[in-house]
């Protein structure tokens, strides 16, 4: 067996995209990762690499470089069953790094049972648990939780930049524009945004509030939303929101292991942060 890796060129993405998806969904045991491999391509379109044998895919790796913040989230690492206990998992996180660190990042992740010691193998340390945790659906939206229209774009990812730590604006309006209906923010008296929620189809997220009051408003907020799954929030091991949101009736569901290597501190106003965009992506 030889195995290579590469990335995946920009013009071979449309052809990639299943192909990486089918490799993740037998490896995750997953539905689809369709979306979440588009964000990448879109607004890192160097951050896809792949794992070959033969010329067929056998393992795929994502990555989105944040440069303002210094670091970059490492996601959907994934090997082939049969291909598993190779090296392959190791080699797509250190290509993945790599193309973060040409982008002046160093590489954060959150680890599943079966990728935590391959992580800690090549260096990468633990800072706690990222709780995935089950949304209420229940709640009436408040007034004060407002639609995101193309004018309020800018206030809605300057407030996300500011709790994450890095500007994020492309993804979040691709993000935005994909959810129609499906984000708000809150103003407080003084008309400066105090909190955000962003409701995917799975994961709410981003969800980040300066008070446990926004909070609970942005989850009611969620909660009344049609859902065609079960709505999660990612919360990442730094927040402060994590009891508040169990007190609103999120059920905890598994956990992950958050991982950083390089990165001994987030910037950003992290207590703030409630629900990761996912798990991938920070
Ligand atoms: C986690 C996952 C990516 C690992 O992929 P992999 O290609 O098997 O990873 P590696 O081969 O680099 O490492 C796996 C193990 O094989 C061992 N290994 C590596 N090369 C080996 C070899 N030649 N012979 C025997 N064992 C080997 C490693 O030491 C490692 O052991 P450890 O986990 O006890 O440290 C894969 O199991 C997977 O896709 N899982 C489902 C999705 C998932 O959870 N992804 C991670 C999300 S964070």
């Amino acid at each position: 067996m030889s195995i290579t890796l590469r990335a995946v060129a920009p013009t071979e993405v449309d052809d990639a995209i299943p192909k990486m998806d089918a490799v993740m969904r037998r490896a995750y045991k997953a539905p689809s990762f369709r979306a979440q491999i588009g964000w990448y391509a879109a607004v890192q379109p160097d951050g896809l690499v792949v794992a070959e044998d033969a010329g067929e895919i056998v393992g795929t790796g994502c990555g989105i470089a944040y440069p303002d913040g210094g670091f970059g989230w490492i996601g959907l690492i994934g090997t082939e069953p049969t291909h598993e206990r190779r090296g392959i998992g190791a080699l797509l996180t250190e290509r993945v790094a790599e193309v973060l660190a040409g982008h002046g990042c160093d590489a954060a992740l959150d680890a599943s049972a079966a990728g935590g010691p391959l992580y800690e193998r090549i260096g990468f340390t633990d800072h706690g648990p990222t709780r995935v945790v089950a949304v209420p659906r229940r709640g009436t939206p408040h007034p004060r939780v407002l639609p995101v229209g193309p004018d309020d774009l800018a206030a809605f990812s300057a407030y996300d930049a500011g709790v994450f730590g890095a500007d994020r604006s492309a993804l979040l309006a691709l993000l935005v524009a994909q959810y129609p209906g499906r984000s708000g923010l809150v103003r407080g008296t003084d008309g400066a945004v105090v909190g955000i929620v962003l409701a995917q189809h799975v994961t709410v997220g981003p969800l980040a509030a300066d008070d446990a009051d926004t909070l609970a408003e942005l989850v009611a907020f969620a909660g009344a939303l049609p859902w065609n799954d079960d709505a999660r929030i990612c919360v990442p091991p730094e927040s402060g929101h994590l009891d508040a949101l169990l007190a609103l009736g999120c059920v905890p569901g598994r956990d992950l292991r958050h991982m950083r290597r390089g990165v001994p501190l987030l910037p950003g106003r992290t207590a703030a942060y409630a629900g990761r965009i996912s798990l991938g992506i920070g």
